[in-house]
């Protein structure tokens, strides 16, 4: 089994998107399948939505351990359970350290709601609105310990309308979140693409299907 753990921390939307297409595109086919969803915070809505889903949810409440290792540690333990072929970071809040990440070698990827290496951390859609760019997007890529830095494996690439504000931008780019970040997980965990040498490795037909157009508002 290629097992998937996801990390959230709030309404958990692209793991929904992930949870659906291994649905609809019967992933378990290939033994790929998500075997949990992890939270730091209790309250987050993505839980509920795991279990009403039939996937194990887990809490590991950041605030109760003393420093960020103490914390991983105790995501380790959990995940190492599942073996994970990947470990999807889906709006998960906390910085991972290196002593997290090297753990995890070419199996760790996060969703970024940039076009990456733009605008890196918080706040990027009121950025890219004050850079006055006319094209935004998202970015996924496997985690390195640089924050918002590891190779990149898809974009999907939106428009920056003028009457635009940063949640009108924000919506527009998570439409193609929800497509991207299942087809890139998806292409992970069957081995399409890989992390190489510090680059992702895949074909050109599967780099295609992980460069997304929208041209419309
Ligand atoms: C997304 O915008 C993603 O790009 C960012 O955090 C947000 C998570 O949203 N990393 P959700 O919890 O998946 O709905």
């Amino acid at each position: 089994m290629k097992n998937i753990v996801v990390l959230i921390s709030g309404r958990g939307s692209n793991f929904v998107s992930i949870a659906e297409a291994a649905r609809r595109e019967n992933w378990a086919a290939e033994g790929i399948e998500i075997s949990c969803v992890i939270s730091n915070r209790p309250g987050a809505a993505g839980l509920e939505r795991a279990r009403e889903m039939g996937i194990a949810a887990e809490v590991v409440d950041h605030k109760l351990y003393e420093t960020r290792e103490r914390f991983e540690d105790a995501l380790m333990e959990i995940i190492d359970r599942h073996n994970p072929a990947v470990i999807v970071l889906a709006g998960f809040m906390r910085v991972l350290t290196d002593h997290f990440v090297s753990r995890y070698p070419g199996k760790i990827l996060n969703i970024h709601p940039a076009l990456l290496p733009l605008f890196k951390g918080l706040d990027t859609h009121a950025r890219a609105i004050a850079a006055g760019v006319r094209v935004h997007g998202c970015t996924v890529h496997f985690v390195s310990p640089e924050l918002d830095s590891g190779a990149i494996i898809g974009q999907a690439v939106v428009p920056v309308l003028p009457s635009d504000d940063p949640d009108t931008l924000a919506h527009r780019g998570l439409r193609l979140e929800h497509v991207l970040y299942p087809r890139a997980v998806h292409s992970v965990a069957n081995g399409t693409v890989r992390l190489i040498d510090g680059r992702a490795v895949m074909d050109d037909l599967t780099a295609l299907s992980l460069t997304l157009m929208d041209n419309h508002a």
